[in-house]
């Protein structure tokens, strides 16, 4: 299937895009370097889905994920909650600014599409 190309340059320091791939919600956060370093500084046994920041970004000033709750499905709401990362709205989960689950019934992490940087200002989803 073709690939989505999305162009980032537009896109500034800490702004939230969501675009659709396959039918899905995609958020692509251009993070600020406090949000770099709350995603960096994370004891991984704090996380009900443990994973390091770096496994999931290519870059650090980027994150990319299915916005997608793992709960039930709905869609979070970016730069919002206690961890500034992401909301849910329908039953209270949130996420950090890695996307990883910190509180509520969400089970997973945000789930991270395959991408690629074909350039610097461009990612291609898929
Ligand atoms: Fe997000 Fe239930 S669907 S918390």
């Amino acid at each position: 299937a073709a690939s989505l190309d999305v162009d980032i340059s537009g896109v500034a320091v800490g702004q939230i895009i969501t675009v659709k791939w396959r039918g899905k919600p995609v958020f692509i956060s251009h993070r600020t370097p406090p949000e770099i370093e709350a995603a960096q500084n994370v004891s991984l046994k704090e996380l009900p889905d443990p994973a390091s920041d770096e496994s999931r970004v290519q870059k650090p000033e980027w994150l990319v994920v299915i916005g997608i709750c793992t709960h039930l499905g709905c869609v979070p709401i970016g730069n919002e909650g206690p961890y500034h990362g992401f909301f849910c709205p329908c039953h209270g989960s949130v996420y950090d600014t890695s996307g990883r689950i910190r509180q509520g019934p969400a089970p997973y992490n945000l789930a991270v599409p395959p991408y690629r940087f074909a350039s610097d200002t461009k990612i291609s989803i898929g």
